[in-house]
């Protein structure tokens, strides 16, 4: 029946909490008054985004981009598309990208070309974790939370093949054997 998995405890909800505080308290430093559009990169990052904007006390809006460039298992295809593309006008505004995670950096890269060319006023990115050793292509992360070594992570909305998404601390998953 296949093989065993093995999940070690990487970053607790406590941590993850106080991170996503710290993060909070450094975008409403920046952001308030601006009426700023988050823009979540679907699907792994719609736990941080709801748990981040619930803790901004000012206006601001929501949106999503969906991306797909990870086929099944853990290892990424390299290939990216749009599944799911912006509905709504950002040109003249600030837009904030909300990530799980930069892994080798071309999703992240992707979807700034993407927004840049819809001329925003300002564009960032917030990222909860960042994985630097996986890194293909540069990105800058504005607002960076957590750092993973190169391993393989779930839980707290990142997937394994759709699965683990709604475990509340994040995990280490490796093969056994
Ligand atoms: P990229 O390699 O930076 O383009 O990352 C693409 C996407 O792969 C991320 O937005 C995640 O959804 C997913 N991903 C990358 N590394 C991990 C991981 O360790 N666990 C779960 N998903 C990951």
């Amino acid at each position: 029946m296949g093989s065993q998995r093995r999940f070690t405890i990487l970053f607790t909800r406590d941590e993850i909490e106080a991170t996503v505080k710290k993060l909070a308290a450094e975008i409403r430093q920046d952001y308030l008054g601006k009426h700023p559009i988050l823009i979540g990169v679907l699907k792994g990052s719609f736990m941080f985004l709801a748990d981040l904007i619930r803790l901004l006390d000012f206006p601001l809006e929501v949106e999503f981009v969906r991306l797909s460039s990870y086929g099944r298992g853990t290892k990424s295809s390299g290939k990216i598309r749009m599944v799911h593309s912006l509905r709504s006008k950002i040109k003249g505004r600030h837009v904030l990208v909300i990530e799980d995670i930069v892994d080798t950096g071309l999703t992240t890269s992707f979807v700034l070309d993407y927004l840049g060319r819809k001329k925003p006023a300002s564009l960032k990115v917030c990222a909860l974790t960042d994985k630097p050793s996986r890194r293909q292509i540069p990105v800058n992360i504005d607002y960076r939370g957590l750092t993973v070594p190169n391993k393989f992570i779930v839980g707290y909305g990142l997937d394994w093949d759709e699965r683990f998404r709604n475990l509340p601390d994040i995990y280490v998953v490796e093969n056994e054997g």
